[in-house]
């Protein structure tokens, strides 16, 4: 099992719908297992998967297992949850944890046991791995995407702590460049901290079982999107002119901030996963729909030029899962 976080420290640069569109991919068309844990508290991946009555069922039941049953047993000093009960989506061919608005009620105390952490504290340490222990119980997967806020706070810090792998969707904007810097730079201070911590244990036996020792997560790759794509005179697509100044600056930051000081070693790999052109009315209809893009017909609304879209996208979300797989074998 991998876990693979889908994370931008920038909102509405297409997280979620890279993520629900990628997780039936994986699983339709590669046979993949996947898990995807909704660890946003703005819950729109949620929102994506599931019909709006589903939605008030769900949480009109307190019983309901989603992200909020995972982390709130340890504010009650239970420890973890020992079972899971993620949901079956169909038209997604995934299971999901679905999300929760009170799993932001979680941040000050995934903040608080985060010092305790650092300070050594085995409280500390087993709160801030609850997503360790959660993945823990999802080995049956063969991939763990997580959704995630565009925040580098304590839900995203201990979600981010748990993943092997992070992948960036991003939009052309001086933004996204500033947001690969922050990502950089937290990950650097937080990967420090968890060293202090670690060496700060009094009684290794006291070590949570499925605590990591270090922050080991991977950069796996970029995904641009949104740009006004326009096509030149010789057919190709090109991104216009106000955007072309940072697409080509894109690699270079990647580079500087992700590959050389997060990677474990200089792979050759080519870490941009593909781009996704606006695809206008597509979106909603998906979101309507309850399907992946790709997925969509003419019963869902599509007609005339948008089947060309559609396959389109099919192409080009195939293009980002292989190139995710492949980055994914190599980077180990
Ligand atoms: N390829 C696309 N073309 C057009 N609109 C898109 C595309 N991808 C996402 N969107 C829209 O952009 C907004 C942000 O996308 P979303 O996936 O929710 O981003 P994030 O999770 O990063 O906040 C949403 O309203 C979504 O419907
Ligand atoms: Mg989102």
């Amino acid at each position: 099992m991998k876990a693979v976080a889908i994370f931008n420290n920038k909102g509405g640069v297409g997280k979620t719908t890279l993520l629900c569109n990628l997780a039936a991919y994986l699983s339709k068309n590669h046979g993949k297992k996947i898990l995807v844990i909704d660890a946003d508290p703005q819950c729109n991946a949620t929102q994506s998967m599931f019909s709006d009555d589903e939605i008030d069922d769900l949480y009109d039941n307190s019983k309901t297992f989603t992200i909020y049953s995972v982390v709130h047993p340890l504010s009650l000093g239970k420890g973890y949850s020992e079972v899971v009960h993620p949901m079956h989506r169909d038209n997604f061919g995934c299971d999901v944890i679905i999300g929760d608005p009170r799993l932001s009620l979680k941040e000050d105390l995934l903040a608080r046991d985060w010092s305790s952490a650092v300070s050594g504290e085995i409280r500390g340490l087993r709160t801030t791995f609850v997503f360790s222990e959660l993945l823990a119980r999802c080995q049956q997967y063969d991939f763990v995407l997580f959704d995630m806020g565009p925040s580098l706070g304590s839900i995203n810090r201990a979600c981010l702590l748990s993943c092997d792998y992070f992948v960036s969707p991003m939009s052309i904007d001086i933004f996204s460049l500033r947001a690969i810097e922050n990502i950089r730079i937290s990950i650097e201070n937080w990967r420090k901290n968890l060293g202090i911590g670690v060496k700060n244990v009094e009684d290794e036996n006291d070590f949570p079982g499925n605590a990591k020792r270090e922050m080991s997560i991977k950069f796996a790759g970029y995904v641009t999107q949104q740009y006004t794509a326009k096509t030149t005179g010789k057919g190709e697509k090109r991104a216009v002119k106000a955007y072309e100044r940072i697409m080509k600056k894109i690699p270079k930051v990647i580079q500087d901030n992700f590959v050389s000081h997060l990677q474990p070693k200089d792979n050759i790999i080519d870490y941009a996963l593909g781009s996704i052109p606006n695809l206008h009315s597509l979106i909603p209809m998906s979101q309507f729909a309850r399907k992946p893009i790709f997925e969509l017909k003419a019963k869902d609304g599509v007609v005339g030029a948008h089947f060309a879209k559609v396959q389109e996208s099919k192409r080009l979300f195939g293009q980002i899962a292989e190139n995710l797989l492949n980055n994914v074998e190599v980077l180990g």
